[in-house]
């Protein structure tokens, strides 16, 4: 179990480097990644691993294989964070990768492994997540590039260089362990799950304007309140996601204008975040929750206008490889339970271009994205056991 609990000290102790003392805030490129990508460094070189960063700030770690141009594996999470995270949340899939090569010892399979920190999966700093994964298989556009270059340079890195983030070469496919981050585990009682397939998302910029004024002086029936038409259409938000069969949809962040508790809310914007397994029931979601908001909008004087930031279809996992973890689940003694992930992940990105897999660990409380989320070493001690089943199951297809 020494490696477990090693691996949960890690996670901790990288949970130090925040923007915010007191809490887990670590969004791209801040400067406390700069002390992360310090101790994963080190910890990836002890392991026998030659490090980079690449020009999006992912971290690196390459371990080869037996023969110099060996198909790799690459094993990964992000760095970044939510605000006010918990210490979990991606980070353990990449400090669990790096302990998984540290057990290796310098032994070498006919595959190269890769083990790679993304250095934004959460979307938090542009509004736009998956940069890290997205650079990986070379899906940064020009937009992207011009949104995140002034950040990339800040960081001491060359926004140029982006293209030389793209994977080449052949590759095996690509690993993920992560929390659930929901209750379903421990509710069955199950260490680990193998994902089948991860939800689509729909995040939207959508914005209220009517007009301020004197709070105390203008009667009810002449306001144009855009606070007030914000909230009469975040309950149709969740009237809507209630009435759907494993539709989720949240309204997580709202700027009011001009804020004071005696003006009259001139606007009021807002995101949505819309998610299922079905793209159609999700995007049909969508599009119903934007003309309720034009109705909205309609009857109480207001405009109101909308922003798609990410339409990001559902991604079922590799058949194959899932098939190869779920082997290794069952021969490191656990039952390989399937189960789709609502949260997003990098895996659906690696996805688009190589076969990929993805281990879920138990979320104790189904917690997580708040300071109180956290992991058991036993699931991680199983998630690592499963992790060196896994790597002797490619081997024998493969050796
Ligand atoms: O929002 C998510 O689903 C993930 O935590 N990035
Ligand atoms: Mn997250
Ligand atoms: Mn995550």
């Amino acid at each position: 179990m020494r490696p477990a609990f090693q691996i949960i000290e890690r996670c901790r102790k990288l949970a130090a480097h925040t923007e915010e003392p007191g809490f887990i805030t670590r969004t791209f490129l801040s400067d406390a990644m700069r002390g992360v990508h310090a101790d994963v460094r080190t910890w990836m070189q002890h392991a026998g691993m030659t490090v980079s960063i690449d020009a999006v700030g992912n971290i690196r770690g390459y371990y080869a294989g037996a023969q110099p141009d060996a198909p790799r594996l690459i094993i990964g999470s992000h760095l970044d964070t939510v605000p006010h995270a918990g210490a979990f949340d991606g980070i353990l899939g990449v400090v669990l990768g790096v302990e998984l090569v540290e057990l290796l010892v310098g032994r070498r399979f006919h595959f190269a492994i890769e083990v790679v920190g993304f250095s934004e999966e959460e979307g938090v700093r542009f509004g736009v997540p998956f940069i890290g994964s997205r650079a990986l298989i070379g899906d940064i556009d020009e937009s992207l590039s011009a949104l995140a270059a002034d950040a990339i340079r800040a960081y001491g890195l060359d926004p140029s260089k982006i293209p030389d983030a793209r994977v080449t070469g052949t590759t095996v496919g690509y690993l993920e362990f992560h929390i659930e981050q929901g209750p379903l585990l421990e509710s069955l009682n199950l260490s680990l799950g193998v994902v089948t397939a991860i939800a689509g998302q729909s995040r939207l910029d959508v914005r209220f304007e009517g007009h301020a004024n004197h709070a105390g002086t203008t009667p009810m029936h002449l306001r144009h309140d855009a606070l007030a038409g914000a909230a009469e259409w975040i309950g149709a938000v969740e009237r809507e996601a209630t009435a759907g069969r494993d539709l989720v949809a949240t309204v997580g962040k709202i700027d009011v204008r001009p804020g004071a508790g005696n003006v009259i809310a001139g606007s009021a914007a807002m995101s949505l975040d819309v998610r299922h397994t079905d793209d159609g029931v999700r995007t049909g979601a969508v599009a119903r929750l934007l003309e309720g908001a034009k109705q909205i909008a309609a009857r109480r004087g207001l405009t109101v206008t909308s922003e798609l930031r990410l339409d990001q279809p559902a991604a079922p996992m590799d058949a194959g490889l899932t098939e190869v973890l779920a082997e290794a689940v069952r021969a490191a003694g656990h039952a390989d339970h399937r189960m789709a992930s609502g949260a997003g992940h990098d895996a659906m990105i690696m996805v688009k271009q190589m076969p990929a897999a993805m281990l879920f660990l138990r979320s104790p409380h189904g917690i997580s994205h708040h300071p109180d989320e956290s992991v058991l070493a036993q699931d991680v001690a199983a998630a690592l056991d499963t992790g060196v089943h896994f790597l002797e199951q490619l081997e024998r297809t493969r050796g």
